[in-house]
């Protein structure tokens, strides 16, 4: 069967794109589903290539039994045609992506919340928790289970 690649996308690559990532990958292995989907996650800043996830996430992440273990991956221009769903989780990220893909790989371009049930409308955003406090990470964390759990059932 042919794997739906799918890439996570946020600014740093550290806290909002790599929860996605280690939670639907999550997801994916406890359904069984595990060879219909390529995961992978990036930022469209190169700040953190290499790190870890931010510490304050992966608390976060730890409480509901998620190991985050990826490193910080900025996006590459092949990137556009290998993954076949490209999922920024804010209208800038969104903006940034589609300033830098060619023709039809635009299409591949659809903001993360856009599988959210709970979506107050087609811009919602995953906010960004950096420079906040921790009920930003657990507002995150909420956000993200829950659209990743509508996003495996829609695939
Ligand atoms: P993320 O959060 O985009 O969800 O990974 C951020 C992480 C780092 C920075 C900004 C946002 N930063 O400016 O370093």
């Amino acid at each position: 069967m042919k794997k739906t690649k799918i890439l996570f996308v946020c600014l740093g690559n550290i806290c909002r794109s790599p929860l996605a990532h280690a939670v639907f990958e999550d997801m994916v292995k406890k359904a069984g589903r595990e060879d219909e989907f390529e995961i992978e996650s990036c930022g469209t800043g190169a700040w953190h290539v290499g790190s870890l996830p931010d510490e304050r996430m992966r608390a976060e992440a730890a409480k509901h039994g998620i190991e985050m273990t990826h490193r910080g991956r900025t996006l590459q221009v092949l990137d556009f045609e290998y993954y076949d769903l490209i999922l920024p989780m804010d209208l800038s990220n969104k903006q940034n992506l589609l300033d830098k893909a060619l023709g039809d790989d635009k299409d591949k371009i659809k903001l993360f919340r856009s599988f959210d049930p709970l979506a107050e409308d087609e811009y919602a955003e995953v906010p960004d928790p950096y420079y906040g406090g921790k009920e930003g990470f657990s507002n995150v964390y909420k956000i993200v289970e829950r659209t990743c759990e509508n996003m495996l059932k829609a695939l």
